[in-house]
Formats: structure tokens, C-alpha cells, sequence
């Protein structure tokens, strides 16, 4: 079966090697005569899966013990409130870096919950960018400064973080485990798994440990980062699929490699920065100092044009590459399950296209 060039920004392309596993082992898992969608939650094969993707992770990104790897529900989006709910006290202000839609979405939830201060704005930005390290204005004591390491909307990156006196935390919903980084540099990390990760379904966070014991015994149970630690994610049902095709996927990347996958996500991405820019018929979004390697931002000359381009490479194999509903434009989600191949199928579609349109 002929698999497309897969172009979604989430859920998004996985890699082929844990689907064709996954496809394997569904009816008879581990030759238990069941499926892993029918195993308790509670048994030594599901608890082996579980154990296996946390000690996966922690492998990759070198995540220390004092940090617990939890797998919750409710999306990333459930995060923007969570993380407020248990790191934010009575009394105290959360600094928060507003750099696009996604950011947005955060501080507009943190502020139901707590004092916020915006410490720096370009959300509205064009050309999109996040803001430099000089230009936070962070507040002193704060509880935590909160920013978005890839605006998946915008195309706009953190390339490095900036180093901050309270506990940073990071929405990395589209970015995680697309590049090594140092763990330690995070009070919070959260990510909606449905891009690098695995399906949709489940939210990993790494939290450190010392942090989420300070959290009010008014959160409500379910809400309290310290009631999954305290049972490994297993205080009521976790996404036991979601969970197994990300033990799947990160057996995939330890095999590929962090550094190696990352530096094929800086080519793959730079292949298509090259050919926008190569051409003045297509235009960038994004500042270059920030340009995204997951989601590349660009926009042609008209939308007839963009429709028009979205169509024929959707018909050419190429699916996926409309922008977001709110910007418009075209967007290329290419995270590390994407072929380098479908960035040069891309490429050649693209002068192709200019050639016959520009
Ligand atoms: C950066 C970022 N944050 C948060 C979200 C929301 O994630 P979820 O749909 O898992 O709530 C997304 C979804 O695309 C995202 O890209």
C-alpha cells in the first residue's frame, strides 16, 4: 500500500515501523491471546508497556529522578489550566511570554486562575517570531515563567531558552522530542503527544517532583499533578493505547537517534526554507532567526493561488499542506516521521508550481 506524503500538523505522520508493529501485535499482544486494547490497566503486560515508555523517554532526554514522567488526558489544552492550578499560589504572579495562538490560549486560561504578567507580546506579530531573551519583562519572585517552544499556528520557534531565576515551564506540544535538550533547565514541561509522540489521546508531563508538592489540597484530585505521581499516571484508567504506541515510537527514535533525527529535522526543514526563499513568488512568515524545523510557514501571492497549490500537491500525493483556519497561507508540519524523500517530492512541486503560476 502506497503511504502519502503526510503534511498534518497533528495528529500527524508516525512512523511506519511502530504502526506496522502496533497493526502486528493488535489482535494476540505479546501472545497473551488478547489485545492490548483489552488488557487491564492493572496487569503485568499493560505495566510493562507503561514502564517501558516512561524508562524510554527518560533514556532520551536524560530525565533525572527528580522529575516524574506523567501521561494524562484532556490534551494540552487542559495543561494551560493545570499548570496554573498547581504552581500558581494565593498571592503570587505567573509571568507569561505571549507569542502566538497557542500562548494566547495559555495566559487567557492562567488568568482565570492567578496574577498574570505578560512579559512580552508579539502574538499578533507579521512576521510571526517569539520574542528575544532581552525583551522579557519577567517579575521578580514570580512563580514560574511560562512559554510556547514552537507556535505550531505561527511557525515561529524557541531556538534557545532563556535562562530565568523562577521555574520555567513549556508548552512543547509541537516541538518535544524533536531535538535534545537539557530537562533541567524546566520546572514543567507538557506536550499533547499527537506530534512527535504518538496518537492523540494523551498528554505527557515531566514535572519536578518538589514543585508539585506544593500545590493546594483545595485542587481537585484529578487535577493535582501529586496524585499521578503518587500512582504513575495509574490513579484511574490512563490512555493505555495512546501510551503503548508511544512506547512504540520512542523505541523508533532511540533506535534512530535524537541527535541524528534532530539534525535530519534542521535539513529537511532548511531544504524548504532554501526553496522559499530561492524564489520571490513565495514568501516566509516567520522571522529567520525563528523559523520553525516542525511547521514551515509561507504564503504565494494570492489565496486563489494557495488553493489552487493546496489541491494539485494534495493530488500529487501531498496532503495536509493548508495553513491553519486563522492565518491561511501554507504550512508544511514536517516532524520526525517525515520522510526527507516527501521534502524533495515538496521542493520539486514547488518550482513546478511557480514555473506554470509566478
Ligand atoms: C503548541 C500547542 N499547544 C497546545 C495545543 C493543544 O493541544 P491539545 O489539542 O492536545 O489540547 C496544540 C495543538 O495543536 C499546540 O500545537
Amino acid at each position: 500500500m502506497a503511504r502519502v506524503f503526510n503534511f498534518n500538523a497533528g495528529p500527524a505522520v508516525l512512523p511506519v515501523e511502530a504502526l506496522e508493529s502496533a497493526q502486528k501485535e493488535l489482535v494476540d499482544f505479546n501472545h497473551s491471546g488478547m489485545s492490548i486494547l483489552e488488557h487491564s490497566h492493572r496487569g503485568k503486560e499493560y505495566e510493562a508497556v507503561h514502564n517501558e515508555a516512561i524508562a524510554n523517554l527518560r533514556s532520551l532526554l536524560g530525565i533525572p529522578e527528580e522529575y516524574a514522567v506523567l501521561f494524562l488526558q484532556g490534551g494540552a489544552s487542559l495543561q494551560f489550566a493545570m499548570a496554573p492550578m498547581n504552581l500558581l499560589g494565593p498571592g503570587q504572579t505567573a509571568d507569561y511570554v505571549n507569542s502566538g495562538a497557542w500562548a494566547s490560549k495559555a495566559v487567557k486560561e492562567a488568568k482565570l486562575l492567578g496574577k498574570v504578567n505578560v512579559a512580552a507580546d508579539c502574538a499578533k506579530e507579521i512576521p510571526t517570531r517569539v520574542p528575544c531573551e532581552s525583551e522579557l519583562k519577567l517579575t521578580p519572585g514570580a512563580a514560574y515563567v511560562h512559554l510556547t517552544s514552537n507556535e505550531t499556528i505561527a511557525g515561529a520557534q524557541w531556538k534557545t531558552f532563556p535562562q530565568t531565576q523562577p521555574p520555567l515551564v513549556a508548552d512543547m506540544s509541537s516541538d518535544f522530542m524533536s531535538r535534545p535538550f537539557d530537562v533541567r533547565q524546566f520546572g514543567l514541561i507538557y506536550a499533547g503527544a499527537q506530534k512527535n509522540l504518538g496518537p492523540a489521546g494523551v498528554c505527557l508531563v515531566i514535572v519536578r517532583k518538589d514543585l508539585a508538592a506544593r500545590a493546594s489540597e483545595k485542587v481537585p484530585t484529578m487535577l493535582r499533578y501529586a496524585t499521578h505521581i503518587d500512582e504513575n499516571s495509574l490513579y484511574n484508567t490512563p490512555p493505555c493505547f495512546s501510551v503503548y504506541v508511544i512506547a512504540l515510537v520512542t523505541r523508533w527514535v532511540l533506535k534512530m537517534g535524537l541527535p541524528n533525527l534532530y539534525r535530519q529535522n534542521v535539513e529537511k526543514a532548511g531544504k524548504l526554507y532554501a526553496a522559499i526563499d530561492a524564489s520571490s513568488f513565495y514568501r516566509g512568515t516567520a522571522v529567520k532567526e525563528c523559523r520553525s524545523d516542525m511547521n514551515v510557514t509561507w504564503r504565494l501571492p494570492s489565496e486563489e493561488l494557495e488553493d489552487a497549490f493546496v489541491k494539485e500537491a494534495s493530488q500529487a500525493g501531498m496532503k495536509g499542506l493548508k495553513g491553519h483556519r486563522s492565518v491561511g497561507g501554507l504550512r508544511a508540519s514536517i516532524y520526525n516521521a517525515f520522510p526527507p524523500a516527501g521534502i524533495d517530492a515538496l521542493v520539486g512541486f514547488m518550482k513546478d508550481f511557480e514555473k506554470r503560476n509566478g
